[in-house]
């Protein structure tokens, strides 16, 4: 069955914790953290501190998305506060074998992310030693964004690469998912729909969750 991971970049970060519970409660499979460093995307989110309050809040899976320039300064900052799967911009600087290690080291999952711009085969050659691939469907840095269609050939790619090579790695989509969309990204080899605006935007967050699992069936 599909995950369905919300993104609290589009909660009340008054009350984080509260709104973390809310959509486990209501179903939720993951939580995806939404981390801008206001250099690698035109927006700042927070860091490691507040994911640290998050951990002692719940004990929900963490999917971390790291929208940040440096990433080898930072893993391990975000491990300990309590990641369970970190994604690294395969565009950010730095070496991303070596940060897969660093994760794996730590006993938690490794991914690689890529924008709208850059083809699935920038992640083959991790693609054996990867968790997850996480596909970008807007440009990163704000929700609430138009979901770029030709983000589904690229899942397409990915998970015929996937099989071809019998890995089992999951495939992620991240951006401007609705209901209309969630169907789409599922049959097209997608195992986990990440959902800002659309969740936390609804008037039960809760409802919402189970209409994408039905949607997806
Ligand atoms: C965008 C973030 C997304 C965003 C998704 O840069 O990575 O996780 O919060 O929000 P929606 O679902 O509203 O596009
Ligand atoms: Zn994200």
């Amino acid at each position: 069955m599909i995950k369905i991971a919300p993104s609290i970049l589009s909660a009340d970060f008054s009350v984080l914790g509260q709104e973390v519970e809310r959509v486990l409660r209501g179903g939720a499979d993951w939580i995806h953290v939404d981390i801008m460093d206001g250099h690698f995307v035109p927006n700042i989110s927070f860091g490691p501190p507040v994911l640290q309050c998050l951990r002692r809040a719940t004990e929900g899976f963490l999917d971390v998305h790291l929208m940040i320039s440096q990433p080898e300064r930072y893993v391990d900052a975000f491990l300990k506060a309590g990641a369970d799967l970190l994604n690294f911009h395969i565009e950010a600087e730095g070496e991303m074998g070596g940060l897969i290690d660093r994760v794996h080291q730590a006993g938690k999952q490794a991914a690689l992310t890529i924008k709208p711009g850059t083809p699935a085969q920038a992640v083959y050659p991790y693609l054996d030693r990867l968790d997850m691939v996480l596909v970008m469907s807007v440009e990163p840095g704000f929700g609430g964004q138009k979901f770029m269609p030709e983000s589904l050939d690229k899942v397409r790619q990915l998970r015929q690469e996937i099989q071809r090579r019998g890995l089992q790695c999951a495939i992620e989509i991240d951006g401007g998912i609705n209901l209309e969309n969630a169907p789409l990204a599922a049959q097209a080899g997608c195992d986990i729909l990440v959902a800002g605006s659309s969740v936390y935007g609804a008037p039960d967050p809760a409802l919402r969750i189970q209409e994408f699992k039905q949607a997806c069936q």
